[in-house]
């Protein structure tokens, strides 16, 4: 059974300030590609699913929690899109999204050990986190934050889940430090960006098909500017000492060494991302 800790209802859809977003192109993009991507996260859940099956701890809170909320994720944001931007036609370019996505979901790797997985796991929900904390920061639509703190924090229950399954593994396993940082290095270089770059080509392409005519957005000029416009939109708001906490956590280092490196890192992050 699916438990979900809120439900489309929650959200007052009646009554968002449309006048504050309808001309935002870079949130309508960043808004709509992440909706593409949560709507097809089953592609990718079913994988970890099968591959937990004899556990039936991590495989129930998967299939019961994890999966309906990242899909929940997904129909909220959809549900949104279709509300300011009626004239954008969602269902065909999350099809034509879909068909690439799928492709490149069907060879995603698993990590060797079933421990070093979970902490590909916690970095990918990092992410999430960041980047949903992010938008809540960069817009002023209420029941747009409020959609995104929603997520947020679904986003933090998925990587605490994530991470207590971590420390079970790590047990088990006896995983030394040395595993743990390459897993997640290996996953925070990938961090799912080829699925943004794709969902957000996507959502370029098929927004340049919407006239202003059909009730939908202005037509825009250039698709690049916006996209690296959308890009940066999140970039500025990144809250990058949470995502070093985040991402420094598995690696379970003395209070004193990771203080000593989390300003550092935090400050690294910040030139490359604003570079
Ligand atoms: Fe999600
Ligand atoms: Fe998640």
């Amino acid at each position: 059974m699916s438990s979900t800790r809120w439900s489309l209802a929650d959200l007052e859809l009646s009554r968002i300030e449309s006048d504050r977003v309808r001309e935002h192109d870079a949130l309508f993009l960043l808004v709509c590609s992440a909706s593409f991507i949560e709507s097809g996260s089953d592609t990718y859940t079913r994988n970890l699913i099968d591959h937990f099956q004899d556990d039936p701890d991590v495989a129930a809170w998967l299939r019961n929690q994890w999966e309906p909320e990242e899909l929940q994720h997904g129909a909220a944001l959809k549900a949104y899109v279709q509300r300011v931007w009626p004239g954008f036609d969602w269902e065909g370019a999350y099809a034509d999204f879909f068909e690439e996505y799928a492709r490149l979901c069907t060879m995603e790797q698993l990590e060797p050990t079933r421990g070093q997985e979970m902490v590909a796991r916690c970095i990918v929900e990092m992410g999430t986190t960041t980047y949903y904390q992010a938008l809540h920061e960069a817009c002023d639509e209420p029941v747009l934050r409020d959609l995104f703190w929603r997520i947020r924090c679904d986003e933090v229950q998925h990587y605490k889940h994530f991470f207590s399954f971590f420390r079970k593994y790590r047990e088990i396993e006896g995983l030394h430090r040395g595993q743990v940082l390459t897993a997640l290095v290996r996953r925070a270089l990938e961090l799912r960006k080829e699925d943004a770059t794709i969902a957000l080509r996507h959502a370029v392409n098929w927004r340049l098909r919407t006239g202003a005519d059909d009730g939908g957005p202005a037509p825009i000029a250039n698709a690049d500017a916006l996209a690296q416009q959308a890009i940066q939109l999140v970039s500025a708001h990144l809250p990058m000492d949470l995502a070093v906490r985040m991402m420094l956590k598995p690696l379970m280092l003395r209070p004193r060494v990771q203080r000593a490196v989390e300003r550092p890192l935090a400050a690294l992050g910040r030139a490359v991302l604003l570079n």
